[in-house]
């Protein structure tokens, strides 16, 4: 599929990273830049490598969901990591790219607040707005291939009735359309910044933006595991711990989440703005 101007031609002049988007490859369409991606890791890329689409026909999410989206309205792509961390602390990279995320994004939309609903989707007015995917092989003694994927609405005005009332797009918040080329320069170098802060040891700091801007913090939520069948567990959301687990404060004790999904009652997550 040929590259898709005029992102591809727009970014370049725009981008302050070192690494992040060194390559660059923007397709009009493809099934999912995530699979994409992971073919040109196999084939050696450096990491920091993206590929993006205008469109994609198969976009995957977390929990094996499709991931949908309006073809050139928003931000697809994916990023190629080899992080040098041992697979405990591999948690903390989704973490700290869904930090990333709200920070580009904040100056965008203020006065909303972007907040992080654990493990990294970014919600704007208590609606998801992104949501970060990654995937990879652990190789035990070699640094991981990752690939972390971001699907983030940008422009589009409306969403399928099945998610209408869940999602969001930076639009339809800051009441304007916005320039793509120039947000995803802003998103690869805050990607690029929180990933180096992780590999340079500041998990401390990726732990405290999380949870300055997590979602339902101090609330009673549930925990699915729709993976394994376990039954939901129930408690209250405490933070993350250091290796970017969920603290739940539970009726039977404190507990440590490493994987689920987290849903609130309705209506009680507070709004920022
Ligand atoms: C989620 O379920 O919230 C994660 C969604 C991730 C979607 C992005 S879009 C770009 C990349 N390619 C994919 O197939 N998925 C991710």
């Amino acid at each position: 599929m040929p590259i898709a101007p005029p992102l591809a031609t727009d970014l370049p002049p725009l981008l302050r990273t070192v690494r992040f988007g060194r390559p660059l490859r923007w397709l009009a369409e493809t099934g999912s830049t995530n699979a994409d991606a992971a073919a040109w890791a196999v084939e050696g890329v450096a990491e920091g490598a993206v590929v993006g689409a205008e469109h994609q026909t198969a976009g995957r999410g977390r929990h094996g969901r499709a991931w949908s989206d309006a073809p050139g309205m928003n931000l697809l792509f994916s990023v190629v990591l080899r992080p040098p961390l041992p697979p405990e602390r591999l948690g903390l990279v989704p973490l700290a790219a869904g930090v990333a995320v709200a920070e580009a994004v904040a100056p965008w939309v203020a006065p909303v607040v972007p907040q992080l609903k654990w493990p990294n989707d970014v919600l704007l007015g208590g609606r998801k707005a992104a949501g970060l995917l990654l995937e990879g092989h652990l190789a035990p003694g070699t640094p991981s291939t990752l690939v972390l994927g971001l699907g983030l609405n940008v422009n589009q005005p409306d969403f399928p009735p099945e998610i209408v009332g869940g999602a969001t797009s930076l639009a339809l918040e800051a009441g304007r359309p916005l320039p793509r080329a120039p947000l995803l320069a802003d998103l690869l170098l805050a990607l690029e910044r929180r990933y180096d802060a992780l590999l340079g040891g500041d998990e401390a700091g990726v732990c405290a933006a999380f949870e300055a801007r997590m979602a339902g913090r101090g609330i009673d939520a549930a925990v699915a595991f729709a993976e394994d069948g376990r039954p939901p567990l129930r408690g209250t959301l405490l933070g993350v711990d250091p290796t970017g687990a969920l603290r739940l404060a539970t009726p039977d004790g404190p507990r440590l989440v490493a994987a689920g999904e987290v849903t609130f009652q309705k209506g009680k997550l507070r709004r920022e703005k």
